[in-house]
């Protein structure tokens, strides 16, 4: 096997990946050797797919806002489960991400004048969400990759899935990668390693997430017995398209989109009487599945997803073709509907991991005693370091990712005395996981890897959505305990080493069943409802018992969940009114 030392180690190429190596690589003026590894080519992260935008306080003076306002929406949005130390570096650090963004070639919309225009999303005062049409993350990518290609001291490594994080005597090491292309294992060996492996959400069938989103690195880190923090709360967002789930930008109601049911009316009246369509997304989830329960959606007869319907055509073709353009081309494309003339038919659906590796608010892994973990860091959707709380607010993703990458970037581009790897075990460490994973190709069991992710994703849908209950909870908790037995008995088709894609997915969804298992025993254990997790027998908030973060840790076959204090500093929980 081969071994493959750096000083840095980044695993995953969206946008958190990304900025964290081109700010570790400045940090360290060029000197730091940093490894890009990712299981993808870099432009298809899944951040390529980001639509709607990024927030951010740009203009205080003449747009009557301020970070204050930011962080109460952002605090208020997440149900107060949110961090809220942390809240505020995220908008204090959020309009330099921006401006970065403008410096290094991102053709954001403009006002007359020159100024960046900024656009409304859901839960937020002031319309701040700063916007390249509705392809943000394509345009964002792009210039962060032709900029990380001037630094000398990055080596991309496309198309490498990590299987293993090396954690030993609480420092970390590196990771273990196969190389999709021929098979082969290499080492990977660092003193730091940045993980930015992106959400979890295609645990769920139903769901605006590529392929790709699996949740790795979460999953790996759980493993390697780091905790992770809040992972009952999942995001749904309120506009997918029926049937496939390709995200419809809650830009679209930014731009001043209906939503109706199967009466025409605009039933957000009746669920958030202020914001009504730009209620967060948690509300506005609700509400649609509180429709359809009562009769009035549509059904779609090929899926049988029932669904309301988002109204754009007041905008108007040129507004659409301007600030909507991706949306207009997806719905012809898919749906030969024309937004301009057609109603687009959208349901909720799984589209962001609020949990993840349970981080401190320098982005350090924590381990069971709550300190850092040598030389580990986790950014971006992986990372819980909590901005988002019980539910985020849309365009704060893309915020996270910039300041966390460039935060843990400039941490880990410095020199530490400390960060010398353990070079003993490495070595054979990985050989033992090379070991393993060509135990799993050779298996001769009988079970199909894809009937499980099925079962998984029906699974998930049902019992784990917008409105959960305690009985379909357990239910959940049983059925995935049954198809992780089943995981011993999986065959793997493809025996061979090139391009063994159903290796790699069945990886992947070894890695899902974990997290999904994480989910749900986080989710039945909190008896309450807040932000995105709403429980039938538990319908209110109760800051009494619940105002605290969850941590999973693996414990053999089990999940072993503890809590910890909520940092509030100014802003004291109260109701949340829209
Ligand atoms: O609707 C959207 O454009 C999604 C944005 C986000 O998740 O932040």
């Amino acid at each position: 096997m081969e071994l493959l030392d750096y000083d840095i180690i980044v695993l995953g190429s969206g946008i958190a990946g990304l900025t964290s190596a081109i700010h570790a690589s400045r940090e360290s003026g060029g000197k730091k050797s940093i490894a890009l590894v990712s299981k993808l080519h870099v432009m298809r992260s899944h951040s390529v797919a980001a639509e709607g935008g990024i927030s951010g306080v740009l203009y205080p003076d003449t747009d009557n806002d301020s970070e204050k306002l930011h962080a109460y929406d952002t605090i208020k949005g997440s149900d107060y489960l949110a961090d809220q130390d942390a809240v505020e570096i995220l908008v204090k650090g959020a309009p330099e991400e921006i401006k970065f963004f403008d410096h290094i070639g991102v053709p954001w919309n403009r006002r007359e004048g020159g100024k960046i225009s900024q656009r409304a999303f859901g839960g937020m005062s002031i319309p701040r969400t700063a916007f390249a049409a509705d392809k943000t993350g394509f345009f964002m990518m792009r210039a962060l990759y032709d900029e990380l290609l001037t630094y000398d001291n990055v080596e991309v490594f496309n198309e490498r899935f990590a299987t293993k994080l090396v954690v030993e005597k609480n420092r970390a090491d590196g990771v273990i990668a196969f190389n999709i292309e021929n098979g082969n294992f290499e080492a990977f060996r660092a003193g730091e390693t940045i993980i930015a492996t992106g959400g979890a959400s295609r645990m769920y069938g139903f769901t605006t997430n590529s392929y790709s989103n699996t949740g790795d690195g979460t999953a790996m880190a759980y493993r390697a017995g780091i905790a992770l923090k809040d992972m009952e709360f999942v995001q749904f967002h309120p506009t997918a398209l029926i049937p496939s789930g390709i995200l419809i930008t809650e830009a679209a109601r930014g731009e001043g989109g209906y939503l109706k049911n199967s009466n025409g009316a605009r039933f957000m009246i009746d669920y958030a009487k202020s914001k009504m369509e730009l209620a967060p997304r948690d509300i506005v989830s609700r509400a649609i599945i509180s429709e359809i329960n009562a009769g009035r959606g549509f059904t779609d007869e090929d899926s049988g997803l029932e669904y309301v319907h988002l109204d754009l055509r007041h905008l108007g073709s040129s507004k659409i073709d301007e600030k909507l353009p991706m949306i207009k081309e997806m719905t012809i494309k898919m749906l030969r509907l024309d937004p301009s003339t057609d109603e687009i038919p959208v349901r909720p659906a799984a589209h962001f991991t609020m949990g993840g590796i349970h981080t401190n608010i320098d982005g350090a892994a924590l381990n069971q005693s709550e300190k850092p973990i040598i030389g580990l860091w986790a950014v971006g959707e992986c990372a819980c370091v909590s901005i988002h709380g019980a539910n985020r607010l849309g365009s704060n993703s893309l915020s996270q990712c910039s300041v966390w990458g460039r935060r843990v970037g400039t941490i880990a581009g410095r020199w530490h005395k400390d960060s010398a790897t353990q070079k003993s075990s490495f070595m054979e460490i990985a050989e033992n996981e090379e070991k393993s994973i060509l135990e799993v190709i050779d298996s001769e069991g009988d079970v199909n890897p894809y009937e499980i992710r099925d079962s998984m994703h029906r699974i998930m849908d049902k019992y784990m959505y917008v409105y959960r209950n305690t009985n379909g909870m357990n239910v959940a908790r049983n059925e995935l305990a049954k198809l992780k037995t089943k995981l011993k008995d999986i065959y793997v088709q493809d025996r061979g080493r090139l391009y063994n894609t159903n290796l790699r997915e069945v990886l992947e969804i070894m890695n899902l069943l974990d997290l999904a298992q994480v989910t749900v025993e986080c989710a039945i254990r909190r008896r309450e409802s807040r932000g995105a997790h709403v429980v039938l027998e538990y319908p209110k908030r109760d800051d009494k018992h619940w105002l605290k973060h969850t941590l999973a840790y693996m414990s053999g076959n089990k999940v072993k969940v503890a809590y910890i204090p909520v940092k509030i500093r100014g802003w004291k929980p109260e109701e949340r009114r829209y």
